[in-house]
């Protein structure tokens, strides 16, 4: 399969582009298992992501099609693999921040849980912190409460890291809409919130953050807006 079948460089601010701008931000189209073993090694200081939801009926997907055959409601062990390809290529001193939420499957709750662990005993990354996403319009339920928290699990190569930014008593939280739906693929969008608070603790200014899964691109405008490269991946460009 080919990797990277596009690469666009945005124009972020309209018009002509300087050569900082165009290396700034930029789109690929493409499967992020083939694309992400092209970068250099530790050259990634965040990786920041929402991946495929653990309980979509299109399960995990690659190339042109949806090839996980795992039950709806199990975990996507595939995003191992991700965090496998990101351990060379993200830096000693950098971090994984996955945007993650549960939902009911079957009358249960999908194991978020044991995915964290997962990743922990199979790829090495420590999970060294955790913010909690409360989302003030949730899809309202009936029989069970309604679900309106997500987290941003975070993950680092070593348990006693110290952050880019200097902490302060900072809440884990954030309270905010769930964003308008992507109307190509259907899948939604996080808020800019989300990768805005990730790129302020777990990055400086001109930091290389990756998203494997761009989506919309959140993670790209976060970078624009807080002067961040960005390399976004998704099987589908808009
Ligand atoms: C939950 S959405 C991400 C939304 C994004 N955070 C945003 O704010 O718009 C997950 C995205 O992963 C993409 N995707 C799924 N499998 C992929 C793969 N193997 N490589 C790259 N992108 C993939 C889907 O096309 C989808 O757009």
């Amino acid at each position: 399969m080919m990797v990277g079948i596009i690469g666009i460089v945005q124009n972020i601010v309209g018009g002509d582009m300087t050569d900082r701008e165009k290396n700034m931000i930029k789109h690929i189209k493409g499967d992020c298992l083939d694309y992400l073993p092209t970068l250099d090694d530790k050259t990634i200081q965040l990786a920041m992501f929402s991946p495929p939801y653990f309980n979509s009926e299109k399960k995990y997907q690659r190339g042109g099609g949806f090839h996980n055959t795992v039950p709806v409601g199990e975990p996507l062990f595939d995003i191992l693999e991700v965090f496998e390809i990101l351990k060379n290529k993200i830096k000693d001193e950098g971090y994984i921040c996955m945007n993650i939420g549960f939902s009911y499957s079957e009358g249960k709750v999908n194991r978020v849980g044991e995915l964290i662990r997962q990743i922990e005993r199979r790829t090495g990354w420590h999970n060294i912190d955790k913010i909690y996403w409360h989302k003030t319009n949730p899809i309202p339920l009936r029989g069970r409460l309604t679900n309106s928290v997500e987290t941003i699990e975070v993950f680092a190569k070593y348990p006693l890291m110290k952050y880019p930014k200097k902490i302060n008593y900072e809440h884990n939280f954030i309270e905010t809409a769930v964003a308008a739906a992507r109307a190509e693929n259907k899948q939604k969008a996080y808020p800019i919130e989300l990768p805005l608070k990730c790129i302020d603790i777990f990055t400086k200014e001109n930091d290389l953050v990756v998203d494997p899964f761009e989506g919309s691109g959140t993670t790209g405008k976060a970078c624009e807006k807080l002067n961040r490269k960005y390399i976004g991946i998704d099987l589908i460009n808009d």
